[in-house]
């Protein structure tokens, strides 16, 4: 019994594995997965933070089963509405039927690829991917372009003071944020004994100094020319840093697989 609970948990590790190297869509057929109940991103907590309003428009990419999808429908109102974006069609039946069902007539479905997204801008009071990034094939893109614009939040988003102390909050205090995350990784790395633990240390600093000049830059009353061109220079030592550990780590791995294959 043991063996086979041991063989079990080997398999689960190795299709984990395959999947973080090969990101794809989960597919319909494998549902179960998103329609367990999500314990530590509860549709309460994404209420507190969302904070979504009666008659606003919402853009939800990559809905599932619509695990959130029903709730956000029904906090909106009849006068909202949710845009759902999904790569697959099973996805968006599934979950248009379940909003039907429930009486919800205000979820549109789109199919899609969120890596081409085809609103124009201004279009969404919110936009919002829950467990989704993982699933795209080019992960590298929503941090380029973060770092392409961060530095411009003040003349294109209205409430910058607030997104610079989210993207803190998230970076530096919220569970598995940038600075927290990449630096627990590089205390793994090290005690794995590899040598990659120094470029993610390098790069949990980046993300720290980088939470620390979004703090200061949303404790102003209005936008710093000065803090905003340091929080653009530390978001893109953050690429820097994070696009100089990314191939290091994969070029690692590749190195083990061959080592492996060899020993076998
Ligand atoms: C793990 S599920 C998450 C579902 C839901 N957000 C939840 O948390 O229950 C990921 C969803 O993203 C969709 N998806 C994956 N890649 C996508 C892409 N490139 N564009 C749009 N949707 C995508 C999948 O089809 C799937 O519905």
């Amino acid at each position: 019994m043991r063996k086979m609970v041991a063989l079990g948990a080997v398999a689960v590790g190795a299709v984990a594995l395959w999947w973080r190297k090969n990101p794809s869509a989960c597919p319909y057929s494998q549902r179960f997965w998103v329609e367990a109940p999500h314990p530590l991103i509860t549709r309460a907590r994404l209420r507190e933070i969302l904070e979504p309003q009666p008659g606003e428009r919402l853009l939800e990419i990559g809905p599932g089963t619509g695990y959130y999808t029903l709730e956000l429908a029904a906090w909106v109102g009849d006068q909202g509405s949710i845009e759902i974006l999904d790569i697959q069609q099973e996805m968006l039946d599934h979950t248009i039927r379940a909003a039907r069902e429930r009486g919800l007539w205000n979820v549109n479905p789109t199919r899609g690829d969120a890596q081409e997204l085809g609103w124009d801008d201004d279009t969404f009071d919110a936009a919002i991917l829950i467990t989704v990034l993982g699933e795209i094939p080019d992960q590298d893109a929503a941090l380029r372009r973060f770092a392409a614009e961060v530095g411009n939040w003040p003349q294109e988003v209205e409430d910058w003071g607030w997104c610079a102390r989210f993207c803190y909050q998230v970076i530096e205090r919220r569970g598995t944020g940038g600075g927290n995350f990449r630096l627990m990784y590089s205390r793994f790395l090290d005690e794995a004994g590899r040598d990659e633990a120094t470029l993610a240390a390098h790069a949990a600093a980046q993300w720290t100094s980088l939470a620390e000049d979004l703090l200061a830059a949303s404790e102003a009353d209005a936008p710093q020319p000065e803090l905003w061109s340091r929080v653009r220079g530390a978001a893109a030592e953050v690429l820097d840093a994070e696009e100089r550990l990314w191939p290091a780590l994969a070029r690692s791995d590749d190195r083990e697989d061959q080592a492996l294959k060899r020993a076998k």
